[in-house]
């Protein structure tokens, strides 16, 4: 039977991906399945970046605070591509070191700031961003509540929050909880809806696109490259981890195929 992660547990799962993150073979992986190069740990594909930009309406005016930035992915590459301040943060400063370096090789220092913060605690003033995004990052924590009030209180009044995020579709079975709970991520699960939980943490949601089939293929992918590498991969990360990575994309796949897991994208501005 899984067990459902601590999110100490997530957390170091997230540091031990974070320092292979570099490697030739984690880079050829990841440009297979995103597209990029970054060490990237979410399911943002480079294709989905100009939907991003425009939902965002990203300009070089623009101030960004990505959560849960990881390694820089796709943070980094957003203020690349539009010249806009951004301010990276994340828990793990693994992540964040990869970070750091990839914004100085690509000249992008003197307009990212890098954070080392909690979501759910976010040392910044009141609205002093214009857009906020996180990729993927509320189904690796417990508290989405909470997280979201904190980028309510840190966004500008005419500012807005972007994010993808996977979850289970309602009413499965009690094998279908334990697939899904087996494939990831690990916080996946929730009690209501997002744009419900939108409403009540004082966002108004007006986007909101399915991504689920893109999902479906591109953890397909992974699950292929991590077949295809698995020997590499062992001697890399280490059998268990490595194993246990396999797992989870099997299962993944699994659960995609069976249409058990969504990943939408949500655009919501204060209300
Ligand atoms: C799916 S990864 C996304 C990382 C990166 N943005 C990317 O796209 O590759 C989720 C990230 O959320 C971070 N995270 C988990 N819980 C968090 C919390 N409470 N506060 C801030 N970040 C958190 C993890 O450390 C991890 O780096």
């Amino acid at each position: 039977m899984t067990t459902v992660l601590s999110e100490q547990a997530v957390h170091d799962r997230f540091v031990e991906g974070y320092r292979h993150a570099e490697s030739e073979l984690a880079r050829e992986i990841e440009r297979c399945v995103c597209g990029c190069d970054y060490g990237a740990s979410s399911w943002t594909t480079v294709d989905e970046i100009q939907t991003i930009i425009e939902l965002m309406s990203l300009s070089d005016s623009s101030h960004l605070l990505e959560l849960g930035a990881g390694a820089g992915w796709p943070g980094l590459y957003l203020t690349a591509q539009t010249g806009c301040r951004a301010m990276l943060t994340d828990l793990p400063l693994e992540g964040l070191r990869i970070g750091y370096k990839r914004a100085v090789k690509d000249g992008l220092a003197d307009l990212v700031s890098i954070t080392a913060a909690s979501g759910s605690s976010l040392p910044f003033a009141n609205a002093c961003f214009d857009v906020i995004f996180h990729s993927d990052v509320l189904c690796c924590l417990a508290d989405k509540e909470m997280v979201l009030l904190e980028c309510r209180r840190s966004v500008s009044a005419d500012g807005c929050m972007v994010f993808p995020v996977i979850f289970p579709v309602e009413n499965l079975s009690k094998a279908e909880q334990q697939l899904v709970l087996a494939a990831g991520p690990p916080f996946a699960e929730i009690k209501q809806p997002y744009p419900q939980l939108l409403a009540q943490t004082g966002w108004k949601l007006t986007d909101q696109i399915d991504l689920s089939e893109e999902f479906a293929i591109s953890m397909a992918l992974m699950n292929e490259k991590l077949q295809q590498y698995s020997d590499e991969l062992d001697s890399l990360k280490g059998e268990n981890f490595a194993a246990d990575e396999r797992v989870r994309r099997v299962n993944g796949s699994k659960a995609c195929a069976q249409g058990l897991l969504r990943r939408e994208l949500y655009r919501a501005v204060p209300v």
